[in-house]
């Protein structure tokens, strides 16, 4: 079938996905403008902001691609006072970015559990709680999914990393800590729960193929979720896949498959946030852009003190790791006006497709 008229089909088959993940040239451009396009007439222009702030690098996982993996030993170990975290939500909000998200390494402790909802009950108690809460710490029994949502969480990202069994066991340890059931079995959870669940997956990994890929795509909308993060996958020299790194798919190959998937997303589930990660802009200088012109509507501005972001280099490079927050956000908006969109501030952004679900 001609690309045309897969940009016009209603529903995408396996074979149309995989065909759109294959384009290159002036038919990925078509892609791109097709998924730009169809954003536009259900989402209009608009950008919604999470403040991001990475609370803790300590982590009982060791996820083979992961720099805070717990057995990397090069970093060190941070944890942000509460008070430090609170410091992160009021600055969010004065700058108007309407939502944070609360990011950290893998931990079940009870010590952790419980600041968790202190500090979800705390940033609710800030201006009369009109910051949105996403939370992405990781796999948690349901009882506390539910402690936190009931403090006021509503948002929660867990990405299945690959849908694919196999490619999951290659990029994570085979053991109980890291297990592909246990995963799906929270983000099922989540979304049971209640939560505006948001999954992805990371693009360019050692043994991931386009049939994995086209797998994935659909994955996220049989599960119906609300949300998508998906970035180029960053060998990090401290982990075990740095191994392949020649074997992967050349930086800009794993940008533009990326955006590809992003743009094939964009048309299969119109109304989802999807998030332009920050990895786009590690291996791109203009990769968060282009992620917004291929699709992506949400963007995650760093506000962890300056002074721990070095120890949370999940990836090596990471954009913007000496920026002050305040330069990051009048720079974000400049370069969002150079694309023709507009930042939503002081608003929590929902997942318009979650917001419908639940009217229904
Ligand atoms: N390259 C790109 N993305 C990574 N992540 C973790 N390590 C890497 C890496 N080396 C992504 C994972 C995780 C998210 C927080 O960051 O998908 O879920
Ligand atoms: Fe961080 Fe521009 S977004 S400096």
């Amino acid at each position: 079938m001609n690309i045309n008229e897969i940009l016009t089909k209603q529903y995408l088959e396996k074979d149309d996905i995989i065909q759109l993940l294959s384009t290159t040239g002036e038919e990925m451009q078509m892609l791109f403008r097709k998924a730009q396009e169809v954003k536009f007439s259900v989402l209009d222009n608009y950008i919604h902001l999470r403040g991001l702030i990475e609370y803790s690098n300590r982590c009982k996982k060791s996820c083979l691609y992961c720099g805070v993996r717990s057995n990397n030993q090069n970093i060190e170990r941070y944890t942000l006072s509460e008070d430090e975290v609170i410091e992160c939500a009021k600055l969010s909000h004065k700058l108007g970015y309407g939502s944070v998200a609360i990011q950290s390494g893998e931990r079940s402790d009870k010590e952790f559990i419980e600041t968790i909802t202190r500090i979800i009950k705390r940033i609710k108690e800030i201006d009369g709680g009109s910051l949105g809460i996403t939370l992405s710490l990781g796999e948690q029994t349901d009882e506390v999914y539910r402690q936190w949502f009931e403090a006021g969480a509503h948002r929660y990202l867990l990405r299945i990393e690959s849908s694919n069994e196999d490619l999951y066991y290659k990029i994570h340890p085979h053991d109980d800590r890291h297990d592909f059931h246990k995963r799906l079995a929270c983000i099922d959870s989540l979304i049971s729960i209640g939560y505006q669940t948001g999954t992805g997956v990371m693009v360019g990994l050692p043994f991931q193929t386009i049939d994995i890929l086209a797998d994935d795509l659909i994955f996220f909308r049989q599960k119906d979720v609300a949300m998508v993060g998906m970035g180029p996958f960053i060998p990090h020299p401290d982990t075990p896949l740095y191994q392949y790194a020649d074997q992967i798919p050349a930086a800009v190959d794993r940008m533009n498959l990326t955006l590809k998937m992003i743009a094939t997303l964009r048309l299969m589930m119109p109304e989802i946030n999807m998030v332009a990660a920050t990895a786009n802009q590690t291996i791109d200088p203009l990769g968060r852009e282009k992620a917004i012109m291929a699709g992506a509507n949400v963007i995650m501005p760093n506000l962890t003190p300056n002074e721990y972001r070095e120890d949370y280099l999940i990836y090596p490079d990471k954009a913007c790791v000496s920026d002050k927050p305040d330069q990051c956000s009048s720079c974000l908006d400049l370069r969002m006006k150079s694309i023709n969109h507009k930042i939503l501030y002081n608003a929590w952004g929902d997942s318009v497709a979650f917001t419908k679900k639940r009217e229904q």
